[in-house]
């Protein structure tokens, strides 16, 4: 297939490793003779005259190792749904996002970004844009792909966060609540307790008693461990209860979590009696410079990507299979997520070896 010109853009919350997908996808397609347009904050490069710039290799050197994003970001640009400041809120920009890629005379688009970014991205395939998305997110709840890049990084910092409160919680004999990201699926919750070693992880798809947090908390002070670690996704819930909500849902734009962390070390204090501080690590988990690994899988998703395009294998993902790179319909993506299946095996080791999820 014939190509002049490329897009690409990158959506929702930003992931350690959007960089060096950005520079892999830039350096294939102008190693192969096609000009790549760099399109600013999403969707909103293509809504904004003037948001968009050529990239070239040079725009990419040396951006491999770097956080963030070099094109920006934003989750709350949703075309068909933009929230606008008139009555009714919300504006949709689908026909002008459709008509400014033909008059920028691109052939097709790479989307890197979560559900809701590739959600958007399979509505624009459907109306005719050719587009290859992408998986991104710390919390790796796309479907059908094993791993986003981002997770690993994001998994990384939170079991350093982990060992660094084990000292201090053993020196002051207190339990330690860290609250991590997750908002649907408690993949760095588990992957960070695990590697981090804690005794209880709390994660949105099993729901908690605290009650048989307190009693798994006291049994181990009873057997002389005088300190705990407990890791909570921003998303776990109680039995019978919801998520923990900071500010509820805008048009375009999801409900943000919050909170759960101080909550229970709130309550755990109480039904313990033992000093309990509550950390939250927040953004800290999306900012960095990426791992190794995320590194090579986000630079294989671009090159994958890029592939996809010049074979003309358009409304697909990239994904990782292990141990390859494979294209995924968006219609199998879109509209689901990928939670912590509960015959996982990392659930029952973690189990065997002490941890306790509150159930
Ligand atoms: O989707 C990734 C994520 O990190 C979630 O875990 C979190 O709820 C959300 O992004 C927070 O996004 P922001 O604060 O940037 O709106």
């Amino acid at each position: 297939m014939h190509l002049d010109r490329i897009g690409i853009l990158t959506g929702g919350g930003d992931a350690p490793g959007l960089n060096a997908v950005i520079r892999a996808v830039v350096k294939s397609s102008v190693n192969a003779g096609i000009e790549c347009v760099g399109l600013e904050d999403s969707f909103d490069g293509l809504i904004e005259p003037g948001r968009s710039r050529i990239l070239t290799a040079r725009d990419v050197t040396g951006i491999l190792r770097i956080g963030g994003t070099i094109l920006g970001t934003t989750n709350r640009g949703n075309p068909f749904a933009y929230p606008v400041a008139t009555a009714g809120g919300i504006h949709d920009y689908s026909s002008l996002v459709i008509q400014t890629f033909k008059d920028m005379k691109l052939d097709a688009l790479v989307v890197i970004g979560g559900d809701g970014t590739l959600a958007i991205a399979h509505e624009f395939w459907k109306r005719g844009i050719p587009i290859v998305g992408v998986p991104k997110t710390i919390d790796n709840d796309i479907p059908k792909t094993t791993n986003c890049f981002g997770f690993d990084t994001a998994v990384s910092f939170a079991t350093d966060a982990i060992d660094r409160l084990h000292t201090t919680a053993e020196s002051h004999h207190r339990i330690m609540v860290v609250e991590v990201m997750g908002r649907y699926a408690g993949w760095i919750a588990l992957h960070a307790g695990v590697a981090g070693g804690a005794d209880v992880v709390l994660i949105p798809e099993i729901p908690y008693d605290l009650e048989k947090v307190a009693a798994h908390l006291r049994a181990r002070e009873s057997w002389g461990a005088r300190f705990s670690i407990v890791v909570v996704a921003e998303g776990a819930k109680p039995v019978g209860g919801s998520a923990s909500i900071v500010a509820a849902a805008r048009p375009g734009q999801a409900e943000r979590l919050g909170g759960i962390g101080h909550s229970v070390a709130a309550a755990l204090e109480e039904m313990t009696g033992k000093e309990t501080r509550a950390v939250v690590l927040g953004h800290l988990q999306r900012g960095g410079a990426p791992t190794s690994f995320d590194r090579v899988l986000a630079t294989r998703f671009g090159g994958k990507a890029v592939e996809l395009v010049r074979s003309g294998e358009f409304g697909k993902m990239v994904a990782l299979d292990p141990p390859k790179i494979v294209a995924v319909p968006l219609d199998d993506v879109v509209g689901r997520l990928k939670k912590v299946p509960l015959d996982y095996d990392l659930l029952r080791t973690a189990r065997a070896v002490g941890a306790s999820f509150g159930d």
